[in-house]
């Protein structure tokens, strides 16, 4: 080894030590600083329960604090935005399976009598549901409210079917998991579409061309348009794919939760204060759907009458066949809630300001009635009277900006669109 090699040798030896020294040094004062920070919690957002305590004190009109408080909410919630719903392997959306689904849930010729569809129970025009406490099935008539005739009232409230896409569970007890599986039931049922036989069905879309054309672009692996793709799945699938479309993606909050400050009014700004801290509903109601996938009990009475007691309907009891689950039911979505009075399973609350109350209370129990499994989370709030109304008008907030579905021109089978 020549003189200049080793000196060369030497001189790379010191540089590298006073490398690693400089990165040893450097990770002991980050290291350092990180402990500083969270013994003395600098980094660490405050919680939901210290911006709700916070909330007590900031003035009504302070609109930059409660913006401020709101957004902390949504940070220590670790809020997300709206994402599309998950498609099954087997049914992702395609457009044809869409506009086949769409026709479908207009056309009466699914029902035994062909007076009903989907849509007479599910409309635009009311929110994809029929603003009646409970629904109306066979022998009805009409649309919405007004529907009635001669028809058999239904054991339930109709929920929405927007946002069902998000769903993990189906119906208010939760008896059904897919979309797909849910489509048969009332397809089928006695007390609602009441179509005698699969049979019968089938023989009634494969006589019309155009479903045979519709169903063979949907599924057929050839374009042969003979009705051999029109089948029990093919229904379901179909009508699912559609009800995957329907989904509220643009309302005031979600332009909010997107970062436009001024999407929302102040008091709608206080109310997802309320909504996420003192009123507790965020725990159930979990933004983005408003839902958590499972069932509670809240103890909803069978009437508004004093001293009436809790409600029959077994709810989740029934599934489950086991009394804890009496009285508890599937924890609604609120997208959209303002448009869909009356409210809960037995449609007995018609405004958002009687449900608040109700939990204001503190539920069925907190009203002295006697309920088999309350949940926990439902217990007195102690709200004043602005906090009540802010939480309702955020309520509003979760309105689609976005206009309903339209209803089709004319539906394959020919039959007035939706039914009678
Ligand atoms: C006669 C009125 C009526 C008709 C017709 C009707 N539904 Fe419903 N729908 C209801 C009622 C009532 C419920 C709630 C029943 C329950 O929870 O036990 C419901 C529940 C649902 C749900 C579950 C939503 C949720 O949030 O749990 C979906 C999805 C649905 N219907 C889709 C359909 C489709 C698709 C059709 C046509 C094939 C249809 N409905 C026909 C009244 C109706
Ligand atoms: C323990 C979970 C839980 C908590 C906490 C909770 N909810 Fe609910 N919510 C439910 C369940 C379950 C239902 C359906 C009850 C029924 O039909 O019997 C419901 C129903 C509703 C409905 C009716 C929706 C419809 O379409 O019929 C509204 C509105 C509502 N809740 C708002 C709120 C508000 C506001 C709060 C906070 C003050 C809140 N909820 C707290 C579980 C909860």
């Amino acid at each position: 080894m020549s003189a200049p090699d080793s000196q060369n040798k030497r001189a790379g030896l010191s540089a590298k030590l006073v490398i690693s020294v400089g990165v040893i040094l450097m990770a002991l004062l980050f290291g350092g600083y990180s402990i500083v920070l969270r013994v003395w919690g600098k980094s660490a957002p405050p919680t939901t329960e210290e911006l709700a305590a916070r909330a007590r004190a900031v003035a009504l009109e302070d609109r930059p604090a409660w913006i401020e408080l709101a957004r902390g909410m949504l940070a220590s919630e670790n809020i997300q935005p709206l994402a599309a719903p998950i498609e099954p392997i087997n049914n992702r959306g395609e457009a044809s399976r869409v506009e086949l689904g769409y026709l479908l849930f207009f056309d009466p010729v699914l029902s035994g009598d062909k007076t009903m569809s989907c849509a007479s129970c599910h409309h635009p025009d009311y929110g994809m549901a029929d603003g009646l406490p409970k629904g109306i099935g066979l022998g009805g008539s009409g649309f919405g409210p007004h529907r009635a005739g001669k028809g058999k009232v239904l054991q339930r409230n109709t929920p929405s079917v927007f946002n069902s896409a998000f769903s993990p569970i189906q119906f208010w007890d939760g008896r059904a998991g897919t979309l797909e599986e849910q489509a048969l039931i009332p397809i089928f049922s006695e007390e609602e579409m009441n179509q005698p036989s699969v049979a019968e069905l089938l023989k009634r879309l494969r006589a019309i061309p155009r479903y045979r054309e519709l169903f063979a672009s949907a599924f057929g692996f050839n374009s042969k348009q003979d009705g051999s793709e029109i089948s029990l799945p093919n229904i379901t699938r179909a009508i699912a794919a559609f009800e995957r479309k329907l989904n509220i993606v643009d309302t005031a909050y979600d332009r909010f939760v997107k970062g436009q400050d001024d999407q929302l009014t102040t008091g709608q700004v206080r109310g997802m204060v309320v909504f996420f801290g003192q009123g507790q509903c965020a725990v159930c109601h979990i933004p983005p759907h408003f839902q958590d996938g499972v069932l509670a009990s809240t103890g909803v009475p069978v009437s508004l009458e004093k001293g009436a007691p809790l409600d029959t309907d077994p709810g989740f009891a029934n599934v489950i066949r086991r009394r804890d689950g009496f009285g508890q039911f599937k924890t609604p979505g609120l997208r959209n809630v303002s448009r869909t009075a009356p409210y809960m399973h037995n449609g007995i609350f018609n405004t958002l300001e009687e449900i608040v109350e109700f939990y204001n209370d503190g539920g069925g129990r907190g009203r002295g009635i006697e309920v088999i499994s309350q949940d926990s989370k439902v217990a007195k709030l102690n709200l004043d009277e602005q906090q009540k109304k802010d939480l309702v008008d955020f309520m509003k907030a979760l309105d689609s900006l976005e206009p309903p579905p339209a209803v089709p021109n004319s539906v394959p089978s020919g039959l007035p669109v939706g039914g009678k």
